[in-house]
């Protein structure tokens, strides 16, 4: 990433603006969306985030979704194209990231994404699921400190399901999950990617 001390998950990016596009072909839809320097996985979509899409289960009940940690917003739009009656949060620090899943919500007819930096989502609104290819990167207490954050607004019944490296983190932060009363279990294990579905603490 260009831009002295810029990272994907800066508020404001400095790196000059570079847009691209990125065609999601995953086995139920595909989608052709715009990303730009300054934001996670410019160009491309993360291998990660699709296992994510193609291997998470779908919610089982009704309610708002959450895509924590946007990005361009390949998560939200899939979200919002698989339950087109479903409210989809795609909630970012970085503001370009949040404009490009503006457009990307626009250009696709998903008038169901409802883009917001955290602060500016409602207190009292709960999540059915909430999927995430989270920002490691940003080090240990904060990754800590934003999944309690969002987890704990999790529906009765709801589930978060993220996607974690092997070689990042994911079975001690899934220990970590569990001893802060999370029950928190393996789903899958793919090409090095663990998906993690982490139920409300009761
Ligand atoms: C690994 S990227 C995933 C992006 C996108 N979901 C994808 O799969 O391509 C993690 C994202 O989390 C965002 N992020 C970092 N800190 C955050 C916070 N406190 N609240 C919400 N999002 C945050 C970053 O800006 C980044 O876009």
């Amino acid at each position: 990433m260009s831009g002295r001390g810029d990272h994907y998950f800066s508020e404001m990016p400095q790196a000059a603006s570079q847009a691209g596009t990125v065609q999601m072909r995953l086995s139920d839809l595909e989608l052709q969306l715009a990303s730009d320097t300054g934001v996670f996985s410019h160009g491309r979509l993360d291998a990660g985030t699709r296992v994510l899409l193609e291997r998470a289960p779908m919610p089982q009940i009704r309610g708002d979704l959450l895509d924590l940690g946007c990005g361009y917003g390949p998560i939200a739009l899939t979200l919002a194209t698989r339950r087109k009656r479903a409210k989809v949060w795609a909630v970012d620090v970085n503001q370009r990231a949040l404009d490009l899943v503006r457009e990307n919500a626009k250009t696709a007819g998903r008038g169901n994404v409802v883009a917001s930096a955290p602060d500016d989502v409602p207190d009292d609104v709960r999540f059915a699921v909430i999927y995430s290819n989270p920002p490691i990167r940003v080090g240990k207490a904060a990754l800590h400190e934003l999944l309690v954050r969002w987890v704990d607004r999790l529906l009765p019944g709801g589930s978060a399901v993220i996607v974690v490296h092997k070689h990042l983190g994911s079975d001690s932060l899934a220990s970590w999950l569990n001893e802060q009363g999370f029950p928190t279990t393996r789903l899958l294990s793919e090409r090095g990617y663990r998906l993690l579905q982490i139920q409300p603490r009761a």
